[in-house]
């Protein structure tokens, strides 16, 4: 009975952020209908967005894949997905413009793309860029020398789902954004929507201070729910506090 007491007494009061407004931009999301494995309607589509505002995103840009044989998309069918949603969403009152760009699969076909310097960047000549969740591309480093000698700053996405990669030491992270990339966590991976390892993996990235960049990669509304859940995540919140965060940077 006594320890229920000291509990009680001694916990601290729990710390719950008020909304994403900190974070303030959002850029890793599949919100285009019908492109990839995201968003399959525009009902959908709308549904995710008007939520993410309501969550206190201030901008979003959204990253279809471009994977060979997986999702053949380019620049046009991206772009012009964006400009159909747009007026779906303004035909339904709803006062947001979604901006685009890719998550660029390496392949052989991303490395042709760099070649030919038809790219999608945002903010500040970002690309974002996945890998194959079984097994170490063996051009990684190749590839973001590429980009890097073409002025592009290449951003890995979610790095704390590839096993091959995680590792307590951290060292292989460390080495990525030595070669000059820089690391996107998924939001919700904090709380476990990947599972504990990649959780596990995503909060000493954080404790590290190795996280650049944090995105939804919101593919269906049945995630939408991983939000409540974040906003008590103290991890999150010590993100949030660290200087190296970049999202707000996006918002110019
Ligand atoms: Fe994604």
């Amino acid at each position: 009975m006594f320890s229920i007491f000291k509990n009680i007494f001694q916990s601290k009061p729990k710390a719950v952020l008020k909304d994403f407004s900190d974070i303030a931009v959002d850029m890793h999301s599949h919100l285009i209908p019908g492109i990839d494995d995201g968003s399959q309607s525009n009902e959908q589509s709308l549904e995710m967005i008007k939520r993410l505002d309501e969550l206190g995103f201030k901008r979003l840009i959204t990253t279809p894949h471009i994977m060979s044989g997986g999702y053949d998309n380019n620049t046009l069918i991206i772009q012009e997905g964006r400009d159909k949603i747009n007026s779906y969403l303004s035909n339904n009152s709803l006062n947001i413009e979604i901006d685009c760009s890719s998550e660029y699969y390496l392949d052989g076909h991303f490395e042709d793309l760099i070649k030919k310097n038809d790219l999608m960047p945002f903010g500040n000549n970002y690309i974002l860029f996945e890998l194959s969740y079984m097994f170490r591309p063996s051009n990684m480093e190749n590839v973001i020398f590429e980009l890097s000698l073409e002025g592009y700053r290449p951003i890995l996405a979610h790095p704390e789902r590839y096993n091959f990669l995680a590792d307590k030491s951290l060292k292989e992270y460390r080495k990525i954004k030595e070669q000059g990339a820089l690391l996107q966590l998924n939001l919700f991976s904090l709380v476990g929507g990947y599972g504990p390892r990649a959780k596990a993996i995503a909060e000493d990235l954080i404790k590290e201070g190795l996280v650049d960049f944090v995105g939804s990669d919101l593919h269906k509304p049945a995630q939408l729910g991983y939000f409540e859940k974040l906003l008590e995540s103290q991890a999150l919140m010590n993100l949030i506090e660290q200087s190296n965060l970049k999202n707000k940077e996006l918002l110019a």
